[in-house]
């Protein structure tokens, strides 16, 4: 790129940091904890794939006006085999990758539930937004690659909006598995993570890729470190720490409305 080129494209940037926000896309996983956000900013799915999205995706779009903001949340949708919500890294970085493609939002959201550790002071029902993201299940034991598959990246920073909103922030380590391995454990101490889930550090990587700034709440199921289950805790514990994210995802997003990227 040319000195020119390269100056109008940082004062461009500058420019949109600091103009409100006016465009938002939340990437959630599960339908059981995007349905209450659907209802909560009155969001009605889209009938049309949006521009650019292949036919036959399951990939879902609710879409709205909250405010002064538009608001679109996708759904990865239910895999097209099996029925069951497309969670993991390939269903979030596929659908963040279109929808930043289709929409270029100003901000992306994701929210979702994780599992989260006690000894780092976590409790169910717990709210973090997320300073770091990181992955725990690539693994590559050669110089740099190892570097590669932890994959970490700095969530966008919103140090008034967790003031405002007395929220906890922590790190966040990401892996495909619901359980965790001893392998995996050791990588998320290593990660220095307090939160665990299955989507974050894969839409982080789409975003910094696309140059989107993106930011992740996350509200505690199951506490990864204790002595029940995961799944059983996890599946306990669902239907009531949805609520509770529902609930901070609206504070958030009405702490953001009006707001410029430098207000965060
Ligand atoms: N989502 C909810 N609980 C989780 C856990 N323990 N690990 C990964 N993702 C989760």
């Amino acid at each position: 790129m040319r000195e020119m080129d390269i100056s109008s494209d940082q004062s461009g940037q500058a420019q949109s940091q600091e103009r409100a926000i006016s465009k938002i896309v939340i990437i959630i996983a599960m339908q059981s904890e995007a349905l209450p956000l659907v209802n909560r900013f009155q969001l009605t799915e889209d009938p049309h794939p949006p521009c650019g999205f292949p036919q036959g995706v399951p990939w879902v779009r609710y879409h709205g006006s909250y405010k002064d903001l538009d608001i679109s949340l996708f759904w990865p949708g239910k895999d097209p085999t099996l029925g069951v919500d497309s969670v993991g890294t390939i269903s979030s970085a596929l659908v963040t990758y279109a929808a930043i493609q289709a929409l270029k939002p100003d901000l992306i959201i994701n929210a979702g539930t994780a599992g989260a550790f006690k000894a780092k002071g976590a409790s169910v029902g717990d709210i973090f937004i997320i300073s770091d993201c990181a992955f725990h299940d690539r693994r590559i034991p050669i110089p740099v690659f190892d570097l590669y598959g932890v994959g970490s990246r700095k969530a966008f920073e919103t140090p008034n909006l967790v003031k405002e909103l007395n929220l906890q922030v922590a790190k966040l380590s990401t892996g495909d598995s619901l359980d965790m391995t001893q392998q995996d454990e050791s990588s998320i101490i290593s990660n220095d993570a307090t939160v665990k889930d299955m989507e974050g550090a894969a839409v982080a990587y789409v975003a910094d890729l696309l140059k989107v700034p993106a930011i992740f709440v996350k509200a505690v199921t199951d506490i990864v470190d204790g002595d029940k289950p995961t799944s059983e805790e996890f599946l306990q514990n669902l239907s009531a720490v949805t609520a509770a994210l529902d609930v901070a995802v609206e504070k958030v997003i009405t702490f953001i409305n009006g707001k410029s990227l430098t207000e965060l």
